[in-house]
């Protein structure tokens, strides 16, 4: 992700050996998407289930196994030294036993006891093994320490086994971890907020290969989303045919992502969620019209000669349907691009539109041919609902993301 204006920090992968370490491939991918720099550690177990050349190839450096290589540089306590977070994926039974009595006979182990960075270890193994007195006492202690555990969840194992153990999903491991991450850094002043962010632009079928778009990226609102997450909020991002550009070549990590296409699907989708969020940010670009039926088959220029004629019919506005259900002390921000070139009308028109559509907060920014959007960069300014001028804010999209975004904290 390139939108998220994250501080590209250091994080460390401990890798062990369990089969769930296919699945920490995804955790390593995750991190790079987000920005940062990662430096897998990976034990000569982990090494048996992924090889060297995948973890190389994800996380963009060279991996570290060895404890008698670069002893100049002291590296054993090098790596632990320099890493702003550390998370073990997967972490089995005989890791946690080792973490929670501080063994470092492993590289692994003396990073771990030469950083003072949060720690987040993703348990994965069978479920007896998981339920043993053994391994829970150590989790015990692990907990005690301030050691984030995420998972296991319940699910299929290796073989014919099901129940607790399995590792939790990579997506979630990112989550947690930057959330850890954000709590250290004192920028987690979304906790425990629940945010629905729309983004995208609406598609409103004509017959199954056309449609009545817009030029809405995702840029903003995804950035939008990616602030939200990394500042501790429960994102949930319902995604209205993004750019390719704005998710690089995966879904964002750290976000649940309801993919919508057309403005009824972006309704359905929005009202589904909004019962459970205490702040909305409706950033997609909503079609304000479709067309008054879809055609089942292909429009032919044969049947309409020089002129077809469409019929379109108005949308439902669901900014407004949002603000009518609101629920108590919900805060919602709505969008307003308008392409009047005239700083002191665009207010005007801004001012009407936050009145109209009950927001709490209305983000105008002006659009054009050139302007707002696909650019990695904007220029916003708050309205508040009566009106008056609360933020302003240019640059990149991440840097806008959180300028609005301080409004809530
Ligand atoms: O009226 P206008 O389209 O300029 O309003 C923009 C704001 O309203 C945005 O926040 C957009 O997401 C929302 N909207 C909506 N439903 C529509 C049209 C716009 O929720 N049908």
């Amino acid at each position: 992700m390139t939108e998220s204006a994250v501080a590209r920090r250091r994080i460390v992968v401990g890798v062990t050996g369990g089969i769930a370490a296919y699945k920490a491939v995804g955790v390593v991918r995750g991190f790079v998407l987000a920005g940062h720099d990662v430096q897998v550690v990976a034990t000569d177990a982990a090494l048996r289930f992924v090889g060297r050349p995948t973890w190389e190839a994800i996380s963009r450096n060279p991996v570290e196994t060895e404890l008698y290589e670069g002893v100049a540089e002291v590296r054993h306590v090098a790596i632990g030294q320099s890493a702003d977070l550390v998370v073990v994926a997967p972490a089995t039974a005989n890791e946690l036993a080792k973490l929670a009595a501080g063994i470092a006979d492993d590289l692994l182990g003396t990073t771990v006891l030469a950083s003072t960075a949060p720690l987040v270890l993703a348990p994965a193994m069978h479920t007896e093994m998981w339920r043993n007195a053994a391994t829970q006492a150590n989790v015990a202690v692990l907990r005690a320490r301030g050691v984030h555990i995420v998972g296991p969840e319940s699910g299929p194992l290796t073989g014919q086994d099901s129940g607790p153990g399995r590792m939790s999903e990579p997506d979630e491991i990112v989550r947690a971890a930057l959330a850890a991450l954000a709590d250290r850094d004192g920028t987690a002043d979304l906790r425990g907020r629940r945010v629905l962010v729309t983004a995208g632009g609406t598609r409103e079928p004509l017959d199954p290969v056309r449609f009545i778009g817009n030029r809405s990226s995702g840029r903003q609102g995804v950035a939008l989303a990616l602030a939200a997450a990394r500042r501790g909020a429960e994102v949930t991002l319902v995604a209205a045919n993004l750019d390719t550009g704005v998710t690089g070549s995966g879904p964002p990590a750290g976000l649940r992502v309801v993919s919508v296409g057309t403005a009824a699907e972006l309704r359905e989708a929005a009202l589904r969620e909004a019962g459970a969020v205490e702040v909305i940010v409706m950033a997609a670009a909503v079609a304000d019209y479709r067309p008054e039926g879809v055609s089942e088959s292909k429009i032919k220029k044969d049947d309409h000669g020089d002129r077809l004629e469409l019929h379109l019919v108005r949308n439902p506005d669901i900014l407004s349907e949002l603000t009518a259900a609101r629920r108590p002390g919900q805060t919602i921000i709505g969008f307003a691009a308008e392409t009047e070139p005239g700083r002191d009308r665009q207010l005007e028109l801004g001012r009407a539109k936050a009145e109209r559509k009950g927001v709490d907060y209305l983000v105008l920014n002006r659009v054009g041919w050139t302007e707002g959007f696909s650019t990695p960069t904007n220029s916003v300014t708050v309205l508040d609902r009566a009106g008056a001028i609360v933020a302003e804010a240019e640059g990149a999209k991440g840097t806008v993301a959180d300028r609005i975004l301080d409004l809530l904290a």
